[in-house]
């Protein structure tokens, strides 16, 4: 700067430096710092659940002095859950108080849920209120060691004088819910709802504020219930568990993919069958696949139930490695299944599915497909041992099309294939194994 815009005077600017001032550190403050070596490993206390099932998902039990959120939409078992589990705490717990409030719902409403299940537990205690500061009394006044809130949108405090279920009302409440789960040693499960898209409803901030998230789902219809952890600060995230809704509660799925090949007694073009792997569990899906020519517009690519883009990446690598202009063909496509399917080893049926609704050819009933397809048209390695080649077999499942050793099976025939290119040799000689024999 030349000119002080203040005197008028030529070159009388200098840079210069401000020195900030930095507080002394006192001895006391590292007094606060220890060497993480020296610690000692601490076990956390869980509070035991007789339900092998549900004890799976929260790493045994439920940690003492933790919040834990239990999210899914209206209707889809969330009060019968956690009322189940009550009783499996108390089965291991018989001398303990557990309480159970439910500001949704009133007690008769409860108590008839209760008695549907057949809950035969004299400490667990029901409390119909929405005000966490009158919740606290009771809480301080009983010591339950498990508190259930229903639900979290529900409850209000009256510190705050904003909405029912706004966002400074979920906070506040969490935060003294928070509070007296560290203070008391005692573990809280809050019920959250879901909004239209699947989302929690409330602060983002609220998953942060929780030890853990469990989620219950369902895909459509179906009476199987998936409970999964999606955040745990004690245990493994990776883990569901699977129970069927029944006339008087939850229970473990006694058949799997019982729904599957119902009906179907012989096979349909656009139809293709594929598994995920889930935990210990095989989960069987059926993708339906609809191509038909579109002379007016660009094709159109309907899903349900499968990514969007994720068809657009799979479609491209047909046209590539297949030699096929689908630009001009409308596709339509659903996955049937009993599951929520999040793995990418559908990818291989979904590619079988379109081309063979194309080509109006039909696989073989007892043949499935799976495998990831990247965008060089790999196929990802899957790994069979006996006890997963067993439940295959028992699912009527006799040939398998995928990327693996050899069968460690003799009843189950594997054509192994590690990429598009080989695939599309046994498609287009029109491989016996593949086929259905109607279409020979
Ligand atoms: P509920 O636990 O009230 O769901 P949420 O708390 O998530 O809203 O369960 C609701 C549905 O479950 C209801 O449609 C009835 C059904 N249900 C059964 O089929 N069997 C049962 O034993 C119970 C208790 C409920
Ligand atoms: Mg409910």
């Amino acid at each position: 700067m030349g000119k002080c815009p203040g005197c008028d005077l030529w070159n009388s600017f200098f840079e210069g430096h401000l020195k900030k001032e930095v507080p002394n550190l006192k001895k006391e403050n590292l007094k606060s710092i220890k060497l993480l070596d020296c610690l000692d490993h601490k076990e956390f206390q869980k509070i035991e659940i007789s339900n092998k099932e549900i004890a799976k998902i929260f790493g045994g039990g439920i940690v003492d002095s933790s919040t834990s959120l239990l999210c899914g939409e209206p209707g889809i078992g969330k009060s019968t859950f956690l009322l189940m589990l009550c009783q499996s705490i108390f089965e291991k717990n018989k001398n303990k108080k557990i309480l159970y409030v439910s500001s949704e719902e009133n007690e008769f409403e409860v108590a008839q849920r209760a008695r549907r299940l057949n809950i035969n537990n004299k400490n667990l205690l029901l409390l119909n209120e929405a005000s966490i500061q009158s919740i606290r009394n009771v809480i301080l006044s009983l010591e339950p060691i498990l508190i259930v809130i229903d639900s979290i949108q529900t409850t209000y405090s009256e510190e705050v004088s904003a909405p029912l279920g706004s966002i400074i009302q979920i906070k506040d409440v969490v935060q003294n819910i928070q509070h007296l789960a560290k203070e008391k040693k005692m573990a809280f499960i809050l019920v959250g709802h879901i909004t239209k898209d699947g989302q929690n409803a409330g602060p983002k901030t609220l998953e942060h504020l929780v030890d853990s998230v469990f989620r219950l789902e369902r895909k459509n219809k179906s009476p199987i219930r998936e409970f999964k952890s999606l955040k745990n600060r004690y245990g493994k995230t990776d883990i569901t568990s699977f129970f069927e809704m029944k006339e008087n509660g939850l229970f473990p799925v006694e058949r799997f993919n019982k729904r599957i090949f119902f009906n179907r007694l012989e096979s349909k073009f656009g139809s293709c069958f594929g598994f995920q792997l889930l935990n210990e569990h095989l989960l069987l899906f059926e993708i339906e696949a609809l191509v038909v020519e579109n002379k007016n517009s660009f094709g159109k690519r309907i899903c349900y139930g499968i990514e969007n883009t994720r068809v657009q990446i799979l479609v491209a690598i047909i046209e590539k490695y297949f030699d096929l202009k689908l630009s001009y063909f409308d596709i339509f496509l659903n996955i049937k299944s009993d599951f929520t399917l999040n793995s990418r080893e559908s990818d291989l049926c979904i590619i079988m599915a379109i081309l063979s609704s194309y080509h109006k050819l039909c696989f073989n009933l007892n043949t499935c497909f799976v495998g990831e397809v990247g965008l060089l048209g790999d196929i990802s390695e899957i790994e069979l041992d006996p006890e997963i080649s067993n439940k295959i077999i028992r699912e009527g499942i006799t040939q398998l099309i995928t990327n693996t050793q050899e069968s460690p099976n003799k009843l189950l025939s594997i054509l192994k294939i590690n990429n598009i290119e080989q695939l599309r040799v046994y498609f287009q000689k029109k491989a016996p194994l593949l086929f259905c024999s109607d279409n020979r």
